[in-house]
């Protein structure tokens, strides 16, 4: 069993969008409308919105291979590409997926310690991210990793508004 990771590149963008539809549908489509499903992966998962994303400076985004293969990725944000206003001494992990069938196998893990130590060489504080409140097996993990609820926001999944957890870990 071998579990390497890479950093994206523009050129990694149509696999990306691969992976997050993928990602998200297994996640949350039991749970969500599929009209609201359909709009929430359009628009947040369109090429030109990824690669956006992709080429900004204060984003990066790694994929997580297991024995080769693409298993899940991360996506971390610091400074303005934060989604709230946390200040330059926070790290937001925005996206940390695994596919379902490589799941509990150490791997979200592995990208969450990829977080940390991107956190730790920039000096960060805290990490934080938000989690919609029904995503209770993503909710365990991070209280696992040992973030603490400390907020909330609402969310539009379509035209639904939902509850997202801001939970956070402090570094120092
Ligand atoms: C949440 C997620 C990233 C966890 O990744 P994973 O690869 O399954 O978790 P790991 O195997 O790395 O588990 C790491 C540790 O957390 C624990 N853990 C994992 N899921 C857990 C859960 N639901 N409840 C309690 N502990 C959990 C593991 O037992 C392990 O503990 P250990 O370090 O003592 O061995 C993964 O389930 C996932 O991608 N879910 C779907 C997408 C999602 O909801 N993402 C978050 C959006 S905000």
């Amino acid at each position: 069993m071998t579990i390497n990771i890479k950093q994206c590149t523009l050129e990694d963008s149509r696999i990306l969008k691969e992976i997050s539809y993928e990602t998200f549908n297994e996640t949350f489509k039991d749970q969500n409308s599929p009209e609201n499903m359909t709009t929430y992966l359009e628009r947040a998962f369109n090429l030109e919105q990824l690669e956006k994303e992709l080429s900004n400076i204060s984003s990066q985004f790694f994929f997580v291979y297991f024995n080769n293969e693409v298993a899940g990725y991360l996506k971390v944000n610091t400074n303005d590409a934060q989604s709230e206003e946390m200040g330059d001494e926070s790290l937001e992990i925005e996206r940390i997926y695994i596919k379902n069938k490589f799941q509990k196998h150490g791997l979200g893990k592995y990208l969450f310690n990829k977080a940390m130590e991107i956190a730790m060489e920039r000096h960060k504080k805290k990490i934080w991210l938000g989690v919609w409140e029904k995503n209770e097996n993503a909710i365990s993990f991070y209280k696992k990793m040992g973030f603490v609820q400390t907020g909330a926001h609402s969310f539009y999944m379509g035209d639904e508004e939902q509850m997202d957890f801001i939970m956070t870990k402090t570094l120092i």
